[in-house]
C-alpha cells in the first residue's frame, strides 16, 4: 500500500505556506536577513515543537515567519513546497498566504504576494504543478484589520481566489468576520474557513451560513452534532482534514482515535491535507501513510480522498475531468 500512496495523484487543499518554513531554511534566512533567533541549531529549533493545543503552535509559528522579509524570502519559502509536492505527486495545490502577519512587521503586501505568485507560476510551467491563492484573516485580530487586509488585495484580484480564516478559533467564532466576509464575496472573492478544529460543530454552521463558505477547513468535531453530519452528507460541504495535524495539536490523541476514515465511509466529502508540514511531521504522503497505517483501507477507498480533494478544489470542470481520469487510469492500473 505504501509504493500506491506514494504514487497516488494528490490535491492539497490546506496548506499554510508559513507552515511549510522548514527549520534549515528557518536559519538560512535569518543568516541571510540578520534577524536573531532563539534557537542554536534546526535539530534545536525541531525539539521546540512540541505543542499541546493550537495556540502553543501558533505563538511559535508566528515567531518563525519573522525571519520572512524579501519578496525573494517568500518565492525561496514556495518554491521548496512546490519540490516536496513534486516528490510526494500533489498536482494541484490551494495554498493559504497570512499577509496580517507581515504587514503587521511592515512588510509590504505586494512584497509576499509577488514573491508567493513568482513561485506558484514556475512551478506550473517547470513542474506541471498547477495552484490558486487563498488570503487569510487572523482571526485573533478585529474585523477592521481583516477589512483594510481585503483593501489590499483588491488590486491582486488575478492572483488570489478567496479568503480565509486562521489563527485561534476559541474566542474568535465565525460571526465576528462576518461583514467582511460578505464584502469579500461581493468583490468575487470565494470564502473559506477554519471551524470546528478546537471550536464547537456550531462554529461550522455558522461558517456555512454567515460566511458563505464552500470549504470548511478541518471541520472534524461535526461528529458532535448528528444533524450537522447529515447536512455535510446532504450538501456534500468538503471538510480539509489535516491529521498529523491533529495529532500534534491534540485533536485526538492516537491516529487510531482519529474519525477521518469514520467521515469518508459515511460518505462526507473528506479531504486529507498538511497544514503545516514543517511544524507537524509530514507533507502529503505522510499524512495519506498515517491515515492508513491506523485505519487499514482499500485502495479505493484511498483514492477517494483524491476524488474529494478535485471536486472541491476552485479549478474548472474541464480540469477537474482530466485528474479525475488521471486518477481513475492511476488506480486501475495498480
Ligand atoms: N489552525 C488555525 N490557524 C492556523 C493553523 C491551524 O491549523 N495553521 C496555521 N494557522
Ligand atoms: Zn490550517
Amino acid at each position: 500500500m505504501n509504493q500506491f500512496i506514494a504514487g497516488l495523484p494528490k490535491v492539497e487543499l490546506h496548506l499554510h505556506i508559513e507552515g511549510s518554513l522548514e527549520p534549515e531554511l528557518m536559519f538560512a534566512l535569518a543568516e541571510r536577513n540578520q534577524i536573531a533567533i532563539p534557537y542554536r541549531s534546526p535539530e534545536e529549533v525541531r525539539a521546540a515543537y512540541q505543542f499541546h493545543n493550537l495556540q502553543s503552535f501558533l505563538d511559535i509559528y508566528y515567531q518563525g515567519a519573522n525571519v520572512l522579509i524579501h519578496e525573494q524570502d517568500f518565492y525561496d519559502l514556495t518554491w521548496a513546497y512546490l519540490l516536496r509536492c513534486k516528490a510526494d505527486n500533489v498536482v494541484h495545490t490551494e495554498i493559504f498566504f497570512d499577509p496580517q502577519t507581515h504587514t503587521e512587521r511592515g512588510i509590504a503586501f505586494e512584497t509576499v504576494v509577488h514573491g508567493i505568485h513568482r513561485a506558484l507560476e514556475q512551478g506550473r510551467t517547470e513542474l506541471g504543478i498547477s495552484s490558486q491563492l487563498i488570503l487569510c484573516f487572523l482571526r485573533h485580530l478585529d474585523q477592521d484589520a481583516a477589512f483594510r487586509t481585503l483593501e489590499q488585495a483588491m488590486p491582486h484580484r488575478d492572483k488570489i481566489i478567496g479568503v480565509g480564516l486562521d489563527s485561534s478559533e476559541l474566542g474568535h467564532p465565525p460571526e465576528k468576520f462576518k461583514d467582511v466576509f460578505e464584502k469579500a464575496l461581493e468583490a468575487g472573492f470565494l470564502t473559506v474557513a477554519h471551524a470546528g478544529e478546537e471550536g464547537p460543530s456550531q462554529n461550522i454552521d455558522n461558517t456555512l451560513d454567515l460566511l458563505g463558505a464552500t470549504r470548511v477547513d478541518h471541520g472534524v468535531r461535526c461528529v458532535e452534532d448528528p444533524a450537522l453530519v447529515a447536512r455535510l452528507i446532504r450538501e456534500q460541504v468538503p471538510l480539509t482534514v489535516c491529521p498529523l495535524s491533529n495529532l500534534k495539536l491534540k485533536v485526538f490523541e492516537s491516529m487510531r482515535d482519529h474519525n477521518i476514515v469514520e467521515l469518508l465511509r459515511k460518505e462526507l466529502c473528506v479531504t486529507i491535507n498538511s497544514d503545516d508540514p514543517a511544524y507537524f511531521g509530514g507533507y502529503m504522503t505522510d499524512n495519506f501513510q498515517a491515515v492508513a497505517d491506523a485505519h487499514p483501507m482499500s485502495r479505493e477507498e484511498i483514492a477517494q480522498f483524491t476524488f474529494n480533494a478535485i471536486m472541491a478544489s476552485f479549478i474548472s470542470e474541464e480540469e477537474k475531468q482530466r485528474l479525475t481520469q488521471l486518477t481513475r487510469n492511476y488506480l486501475e492500473s495498480f
